[in-house]
């Protein structure tokens, strides 16, 4: 799907296996674990529960930058957001705003009722991006992130408002 015909802006579409390079390299870029690249390969090509997604910068006469992905599995009526990451170069434009807007859609189209996610306890941009969306703090996983020995903040979002989400993803 591309938002911007014509012009440049931003497109938010599904991955495909041709995007993972690029996809390692954000997430290398954005957490002192990285996934691997198999583990993007597994969720799009093995995972059924999982929604992948990218955002990608496009500018006419200009090959198009792959800016963000994100990864959330959908259980039941449960999504878990499980990884979400924007180039540090692009960071603060509203891209995963409109990222992860348009993902949780998508979750509430296939059945989703409430979303959860954890985020380490020093992740204040995160945290921050989340309460916009409405998540709440509901707990703490002591020591959750083995390579840092940080806390993880729980988060969940109880309620999926169709209409808010559609004004993040305009970057309301
Ligand atoms: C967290 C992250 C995904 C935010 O991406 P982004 O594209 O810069 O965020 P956006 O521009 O869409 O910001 C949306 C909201 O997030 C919050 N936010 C984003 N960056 C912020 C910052 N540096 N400081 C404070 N709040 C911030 C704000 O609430 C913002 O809304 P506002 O613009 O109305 O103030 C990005 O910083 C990142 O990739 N970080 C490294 C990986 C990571 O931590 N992922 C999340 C794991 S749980």
């Amino acid at each position: 799907m591309s938002e911007t015909p014509g012009g440049s802006g931003l497109v938010l579409r599904e991955m495909t296996l041709a995007d993972l390079d690029q996809v390692e390299a954000i997430d290398q870029a954005s957490f002192p674990t990285p996934w691997p690249k198999q583990a993007f390969h597994y969720e799009l090509t093995r995972n059924q529960n999982a929604l992948c997604w990218v955002a990608e910068w496009v500018e006419p006469n200009h090959p198009p930058v792959l800016v963000a992905a994100i990864v959330v599995w959908l259980i039941l009526d449960e999504a878990h957001i499980s990884t979400l990451a924007v180039h540090p170069g692009y960071r603060q434009r509203g891209i995963a705003q409109r990222l992860l807007a348009k993902v949780l859609l998508a979750c509430a189209q296939a059945g989703a009722a409430q979303a959860y996610l954890e985020v380490r306890a020093n992740n204040h941009p995160a945290q921050s991006l989340y309460r916009k969306f409405g998540f709440e703090a509901v707990g703490m996983r002591k020591g959750y992130y083995q390579d840092t020995g940080e806390d993880a903040v729980l988060m969940t979002l109880s309620h999926f408002d169709p209409v808010k989400l559609a004004e993040l993803v305009e970057g309301g």
